[in-house]
């Protein structure tokens, strides 16, 4: 067989990405922008963005801080609490800017601490939502500490996100970066309008990495890594090509000390290598001739945007990521950090 030495792909977008705020926001947006024409931006600021309002300023910010030249458009989202009320999801709409509604269960994750406590709670929001087609986007993991955190995404399929896409049967779900193999059956066996994003550490890497020589903080995300069976279903789906899976890089960018430290953060940063990571998956898998409709189709097509018109051009050469980027007064340590990448994006 003869070795693809590039490849060229509509430009990709990515449906789950942190891009902070301030002096972060400003040094981690051009990774994404050179790559990704579009990109669902998550509202876990601190405080987070629960209003349409909140949201338009911060794309607002997002658009002011992209470097001269970029095409890219922040697609955004607002940060569901137990008291948002329905109405706000009608300015949502109105807006024309907001794509959909984050679920993060209250102290599930990084800046989750106003999320929801029960999704009862949010049951008129979630029948407004369905009423105007605006998608719900779910952290799905059960946060009682009871329950053992590699169980965590299974046991938030059958208690809460089951019954509540029964409740809701016109709601479009997103199942943010999943991570087991329960995650990836729930999802093909799923009514319509059910889909998944699929980050790339949890397609390259299982739990083992966590721990491999010492503890790595900077592979420390949520949901956590899981086992190789997990890794190998998602691997097999993405594989497969099935259109409910799609890209979101869950680029998390967090300082580095906030990363070494005696409770270090959640999240990996990605956004560097955000395309070239995935081509490196797929052409493990033999699967690099459906990166395209996993980067560029199958997003789109569920939200309902029109694919990009441009493309991007994926050359096999390899490279080093830094062992860290600059932030203000601070370091971020990207995934790979110096050491090799088989594909980088042409100039
Ligand atoms: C994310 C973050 O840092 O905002 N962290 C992570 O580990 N993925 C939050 C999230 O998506 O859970
Ligand atoms: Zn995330």
């Amino acid at each position: 067989m003869v070795t693809m030495q590039e490849l060229t792909i509509r430009r990709p977008d990515d449906w789950h990405l942190h891009l902070r705020d301030g002096s972060v926001l400003a040094a981690v947006l051009p990774f994404t922008a050179r790559r990704f024409a579009r990109a669902i931006v998550m509202p876990n600021l601190a405080p987070p963005v629960t209003t349409t309002a909140a949201a338009l300023a911060y794309r607002g910010r997002i658009v002011a801080a992209l470097p001269a030249g970029a095409v890219f458009t922040p697609l955004m989202t607002l940060y569901l609490t137990d008291t948002t009320p329905p109405e706000e999801i009608d300015r949502a709409v109105d807006s024309g800017v907001v794509l959909g509604c984050k679920l993060y269960p209250a102290g599930a994750t990084t800046h989750s601490a106003a999320g929801v406590t029960d999704v009862r709670r949010i049951d008129a929001v979630l029948a407004r939502m369905s009423e105007r087609g605006l998608a719900l986007q779910v952290h799905g993991e059960v946060t009682d500490p009871a329950v053992d955190i590699f169980d965590r995404e299974a046991c938030f399929i059958e208690q809460v996100l089951g019954p509540l896409v029964a409740r809701h049967p016109g709601l479009r779900v997103v199942f943010e970066h999943v991570t087991t193999r329960a995650a990836v059956e729930y999802v093909c066996a799923a009514r319509p309008g059910i889909a998944a994003t699929v980050t790339p550490q949890h397609l390259l890497l299982n739990r083992n990495a966590l721990f491999q020589g010492g503890i790595r903080p900077h592979l420390y995300c949520l949901p956590v890594l899981k086992r190789e069976a997990d890794r190998e279903a998602l691997r097999a789906v993405v594989a497969a090509g099935n259109p409910r899976f799609f890209l979101g890089t869950d680029s998390a960018p967090h300082a580095r000390t906030q990363k070494e430290s005696a409770c270090g953060c959640a999240g990996i940063f990605s956004a560097h290598a955000g395309i070239e990571l995935y081509a490196e998956v797929f052409e493990q898998l033999g699967a690099l001739a459906r990166l395209e409709d996993f980067a560029a189709h199958f997003g789109a097509d569920f939200y309902g945007l029109p694919r990009n018109s441009g493309t991007l051009t994926l050359e096999r050469r390899a490279w080093s990521a830094p062992a860290s980027y600059p932030l203000e007064r601070a370091e971020l340590v990207p995934l790979r950090a110096g050491a090799a990448l088989a594909w980088a994006v042409r100039a």
